[in-house]
């Protein structure tokens, strides 16, 4: 079992949703997050002056799945939330020991 943990533009949330539940794929917790990449933020300038924004707004989905699922996943992933822009997002692969539902204790 592996977790993946996806970063995402918010506006991408739905997609990858729904394009995840086409594949069966439906368990997942979601949380809204900041962050910062490679670029370290955001910079522009306006007439008041130059500014920085170092936490943008993003997504993050947490995925825990079978080992042999996890190529499908990432794919999905991939092809619904990419924009071909900076700022896109990164996803990240973990080994999960062990997993179980409370209430059945499976
Ligand atoms: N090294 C990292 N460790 C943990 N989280 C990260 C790391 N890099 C990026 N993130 C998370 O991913 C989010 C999106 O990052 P972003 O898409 O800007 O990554 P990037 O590597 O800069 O790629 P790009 O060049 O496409 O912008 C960040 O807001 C942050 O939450
Ligand atoms: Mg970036």
């Amino acid at each position: 079992m592996k977790m993946i943990v996806a970063i995402l533009r918010p506006e991408k949330l739905q997609a990858v949703k729904d394009a995840l539940k086409e594949e069966g794929i439906n368990g997942m917790t979601i949380t809204r997050v900041t962050g910062r990449g490679s670029q370290s933020g955001v910079r522009f300038t306006t007439r008041a002056g130059e500014f920085c924004v170092d936490e943008i707004e993003k997504v993050k989905l947490e995925i825990v799945q079978e080992d042999e699922r996890i190529d499908t996943a990432v794919a999905i992933i991939r092809r619904v939330a990419a924009t071909d822009h900076i700022g896109d997002g990164r996803i990240f692969i973990l080994p999960v020991e062990r997993s179980l539902r409370i209430r059945t204790g499976d």
